[in-house]
């Protein structure tokens, strides 16, 4: 891609305005004016290390009328900008491509109001998710999404990706929990839509098209978000198996027989366990290989209830053979380092050097065939091996097994043209023809902009440009993007 001309060149009379608008410490310049501030480099690169802008100047407003006023000069004078949050997203798409400005939220991270009776939250964009839930874990409350990045990422960014997570399965999308968004337009225009009802059948329900939006119809500035109650009673399990056969009938019997207590259940191959061996040295919570691991926790009121319906099921699941072996977490250390073998995967992949990630919806039964059917493709290719000169270390399997939610992943030692080659349009084509998604969670962003048509039609398209081009006419909410 070109930058388009359209934009305008970032001059010292822009970088003025800004830092008189937003004071001191709220800017990081870098090649404007004579003085540059901090580093910029950590808001150019993404948590991948695999896509790289170049801005030169980074917005740290503190409020909403301060985005508003931000955002009505870039669009008076056709400057480009990126919305980031935490930058923990996984698709590129919180980094400039070129020189967009960025505006990045973290100072704008208040708890506005929490109702203990409701359970309705409303924070700052910028709040991060962790913070949220520490907060909430007080209250006796729960922040509906959870997931690996949760130290760093904002609400914000959860919100404008649609973030799914570890426990979707039982609390639900952030379509369903946000209430209330309040947004900044291109135009400087505050859509005040922060509503904290549970119910309100008035009208286009505009706050949706934020949510997942990726920042590219407006900057999110404020989310009102139903909280559920906090379980005080958590249960993990983690169990090995032998077949993706046996993983769907252990699911099967989980949401039968632990029902309203079940909420996560994740899926971890072989592979992937064994390169977080690799990185971590910790052992293995089960002895002896299995080409298969699920960990299933449960949360509900009554340990007493949960423990026993718990003990009960995989008592039934070893003894029909549907899982080989499992063990059940003791403690909170223990649960927390049964988790760390699911939620460290993403972390650990990275650890040689580059990894090609693919978030993928796909019809249950076929899940995992995905995962052999491109692991044997790289390896006719000679592409996989322990050698220095081999780019692949592994072609890994996991993911939100409740949600039908595939993290396809091949581990390199460096991103290589070779192994891209082998995978793309392969990969899309592969979920395009069971009509999967080729996002289910992570969103597009720069690395999928131009696969989006394998699972959106073309009116669907048409209509997104059109809402596109209402909301932002002159184009410069993050550019370059999906859209
Ligand atoms: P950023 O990365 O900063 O931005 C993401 C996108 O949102 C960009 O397009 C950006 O322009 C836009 N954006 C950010 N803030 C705003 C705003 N205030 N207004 C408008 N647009 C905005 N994702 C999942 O869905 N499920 C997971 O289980 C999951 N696990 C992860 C684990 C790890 C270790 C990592 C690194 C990432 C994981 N992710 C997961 C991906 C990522 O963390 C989430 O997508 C997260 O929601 C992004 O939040 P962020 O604040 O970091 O956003
Ligand atoms: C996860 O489920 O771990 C996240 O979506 C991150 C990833 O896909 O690696
Ligand atoms: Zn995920």
């Amino acid at each position: 891609i070109k930058r388009d001309p359209r934009y305008a060149q970032l001059t010292e009379e822009h970088v003025k305005f800004f830092t008189d608008l937003l004071g001191e410490g709220s800017a990081v310049i870098d090649g404007v004016t004579k003085d540059a501030t901090d580093d910029i480099e950590p808001f150019n690169g993404d948590w991948m290390r695999k896509y790289k802008g170049h801005t030169k100047l980074v917005l740290k407003p503190g409020s909403t009328e301060e985005v508003s006023k931000v955002l009505k000069y870039c669009n008076d004078h056709m400057l480009a900008v990126v919305p980031q949050g935490g930058n923990s997203g996984l698709v590129g798409g919180s980094v400039p491509v070129f020189d967009e400005i960025v505006i990045n939220m973290s100072r704008m991270n208040e708890i506005r109001s929490f109702d203990e009776v409701s359970g309705t939250l409303v924070v700052d964009a910028g709040c991060i998710l962790e913070v949220a839930d520490n907060y909430l874990k007080e209250k006796g409350y729960i922040f509906p999404l959870d997931l690996g990045a949760k130290g760093s990422c904002h609400i914000g960014g959860n919100v404008a990706t649609n973030a799914g997570g570890l426990r979707l399965l039982r609390y639900g999308s952030l379509h369903g929990n946000v209430l209330g968004i309040e947004a900044v337009l291109p135009d400087g225009t505050i859509v005040d839509d922060l509503s904290k009802l549970r119910k309100n059948n008035t009208g286009y329900d505009l706050k949706q098209l934020f949510i997942g939006g990726e920042g590219t119809i407006g900057i999110i500035t404020g989310v009102s978000i139903l909280c559920p109650q906090r379980s005080n009673a958590v249960n993990v399990a983690f169990l090995g198996l032998e077949s993706f056969e046996k993983v769907q009938q252990a699911f099967r019997e989980a949401k039968g027989q632990l029902s309203e207590i079940l909420s996560a259940f994740e899926l971890m191959d072989s592979y992937s366990q064994d390169l977080v061996h690799r990185v971590t040295k910790n052992k293995h919570p089960l002895e002896g290989e299995h080409p298969f691991y699920c960990l299933i926790e449960t949360s509900g009121s009554n340990s007493e209830h949960d423990n026993e319906k718990l003990e009960k099921f995989l008592e039934y699941v070893m003894e029909k053979g549907i899982v080989a072996d499992g063990v059940l977490a003791q403690d909170a250390t223990q649960i927390k380092s049964l988790w760390g073998w699911r939620e460290g995967i993403p972390e650990c992949l990275g650890h040689w050097g580059g990894v090609y990630k693919y978030d993928l919806s796909i019809p249950i039964s076929e899940l995992y065939s995905l995962v052999e059917d491109t692991r044997e493709k790289i390896t006719k290719a000679g592409l996989i091996g322990d050698g220095d000169k081999d780019p692949v270390v592994g072609v890994v399997g996991y993911g939100h097994m409740g949600d039908s939610n595939l993290h396809l992943n091949v581990a390199t030692r460096t991103f290589d043209k070779r192994v891209e080659k082998e995978l793309e349009p392969f990969v899309y084509e592969w979920v395009s023809k069971r009509n999967g998604s080729i996002s289910a969670e992570h969103g597009l962003g720069l690395a999928k902009k131009n696969y989006i048509g394998y699972s959106r039609s073309e009116t669907m398209i048409k209509l997104m440009k059109q809402i596109k081009n209402l909301y932002d006419p002159n184009g410069i909410m993050n550019p370059y993007k999906y859209i």
